[in-house]
């Protein structure tokens, strides 16, 4: 069947369907057992999306159509599948376990990234060990990661989610995410730190962004100020670079000796695989950070070679199709029912919104359907205090995901296992209130505005335990999500190129802050603003 075809019967389809109320398909007591799907510690519960087992084969139909089977190799094998940037897209390789060869233009990248972890687990070692000296000759306590995006989400969410997990050794070095350009996260952080024992990790793929460059060199000035020793020493005992472009690194100052590297095949959204993964070695120790690879490259594995009517990945990725691209659902909110996932929601911003985020397919045409949604997200009980409002009775259809851990707390107090069967509770009744409304109980004598329409899909990830090999696994099938979409959506999931303009137009801009502007020079409203911040501050923003 062609692409053309399977699509216009989802259509049909969904003519139907969308008439459908979710209290229907939930009566039917086999739901649970049909729309669930388990690998290892993650279960996928679909049952509360609006799909039928018609559907499913429809949009596996569509899934062959659009030669996912061919995609999905063409990822593993390392094709260059980024095809604006004419390179792969290779963060599964990162997780293959050690002694399987895999070679790329005629080098082993296997070995090569065994190296790479081999290194990090010295630096490790040597931190955990209080082996890694500060100019004053005290060991370094405390990491301090710059960076931004994929060079800072990842790792800050694995590291807060994993927290509990640390072993004794790890305890001994306290790690801070700073991100904002501005300044303002370092410029707090560093009134606490002490500037002999700590350890600046300047992650960048390219070593390029202004961002990180700037807070990079705000440390620098700070450790120079509160030590009066030369640099070249303090770049040596206080910064890592963690990078593909070892040359960028080398010009801002850093011998090769402090830094760790990757590689070009590897999206700065998928790297948390690689040394940028660092701080989470410092946290979890190296067989933490083995177990987080494990789990992700089990889910690889799952997702390369599973039947695709029981393929996380690509049941996941197509129930979401058929909400986005068959039921007009635009808007999708993560929802978390473990504040250690604080961060998930932000770290799938970026992985979906920044991978899927494109209007133009493979060819350079327009796309003629929806793509990536809106996406968003809160710790689920939080959220349930603030936007769930919209959710039960606003006029937006949207998605949820809920996700969440059965078992949490085992050693612990009473209260706090009390505090988590609330939660689970919590977790289960706004999935059943979203997805059957009033329904759920007889609310039918109600008032018009205590009404709840309900039929808000959602599905539901049941990690057993929060360990690094459930977060990695969990992770991955975001990933792979995310990719079996683009498939579908035939655009490049790799490339990030709506980025770019803001970033040039910045450095045009930068030398007119706070100084006169030439009328005709930008347009009307940059100008005005640029007038206004002259005359205010007079060409000095200080304040
Ligand atoms: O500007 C977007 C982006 O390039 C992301 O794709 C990336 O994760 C982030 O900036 C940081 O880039 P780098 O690691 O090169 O500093």
């Amino acid at each position: 069947m062609d692409k053309q075809t399977a699509w216009t019967l989802l259509q049909q389809a969904a003519e139907t369907e969308k008439k459908r109320h979710l209290k229907e398909l939930l009566q039917d007591p086999q739901r649970f057992h049909d729309f669930s799907f388990r690998q290892d510690e993650l279960l996928l519960d679909l049952s509360r999306q609006r799909i039928t087992a018609s559907t499913l084969n429809a949009l596996l139909q569509l899934a062959e159509s659009c030669q996912l089977r061919h995609w999905i190799d063409a990822l593993f094998k390392g094709d260059a599948i980024n095809h604006t940037e004419q390179r792969p897209a290779l963060h599964t390789a990162l997780r293959q376990p050690k002694g399987t060869p895999f070679t790329l233009q005629d080098q082993d990248i296997n070995a090569d990234v065994q190296q790479a972890l081999e290194r990090m687990e010295q630096l490790v070692e040597q931190l955990h060990q209080q082996q890694w000296r500060g100019f004053s000759g005290e060991p370094i306590n405390t990491l301090v990661n710059i960076g931004v995006g994929g060079s800072d989400l990842g790792p800050m969410m694995v590291c807060h989610a994993l927290e509990e997990l640390q072993p004794q050794a790890g305890r001994a070095i306290k790690i801070h995410f700073i991100s904002s350009m501005d300044g303002s996260q370092l410029s707090s952080l560093l009134q606490h730190l002490d500037p002999a024992r700590t350890l600046f990790v300047v992650s960048s793929k390219s070593f390029s962004t202004a961002d990180t460059l700037a807070n990079a060199a705000t440390a620098r000035d700070w450790l120079q100020q509160a030590s009066d020793m030369p640099e070249q020493l303090l770049l040596k005992r206080h910064f890592i670079g963690i990078t593909a472009n070892p040359q960028k690194a080398r010009e801002w100052g850093l011998p090769d000796a402090n830094q760790l590297h990757f590689w070009d095949w590897v999206g700065g959204r998928y790297s948390l695989w690689s040394t940028i993964g660092f701080a989470i070695a410092v946290r979890l120790g190296m067989p933490g950070f083995q177990a987080l690879l494990d789990g992700a490259w089990r889910m690889d594995e799952h997702f390369r070679t599973s039947d695709w009517s029981h393929n996380l990945p690509v049941l996941l990725a197509l129930t979401e199709i058929w909400n986005i691209n068959f039921l007009d659902i635009h808007a999708h909110a993560i929802l978390p029912y473990d504040g250690r996932l604080a961060h998930l929601p932000a770290y799938l911003e970026q992985l979906e919104m920044e991978s899927n985020g494109k209007s133009v397919d493979r060819e350079g045409l327009s796309v003629t359907h929806h793509t990536c949604p809106v996406l968003w997200g809160e710790i689920g009980p939080n959220a349930q205090h603030a936007f769930y409002q919209l959710l039960h009775q606003g006029s937006e259809s949207v998605m949820c995901d809920f996700i969440v851990a059965a078992k949490r707390y085992g050693g612990a107090g009473e209260s706090l296992q009390a505090q988590h069967r609330l939660t689970l509770a919590n977790c289960l009744a706004q999935a059943r209130v979203l997805a059957l409304g009033d329904n759920a109980l007889d609310q039918s004598q109600a008032s018009a505005w205590q009404r709840y329409q309900g039929n808000q899909p959602s599905s539901l990830i049941l990690l057993d335990e929060l360990t690094p090999g459930a977060l990695g696994a969990l992770i991955a099938l975001y990933e792979h999500k995310v990719f079996v979409q683009s498939v579908i959506w035939n655009i490049n999931p790799f490339d990030q190129w709506g980025v770019e303009l803001g970033k040039q137009m910045a450095n045009t801009l930068l030398p007119h802050v706070g100084a006169p502007v030439k009328p005709g020079t930008f347009d009307s409203a940059t100008e005005g603003v640029l007038d206004a911040l002259n005359q205010l501050t007079g060409g000095n923003t200080a304040s």
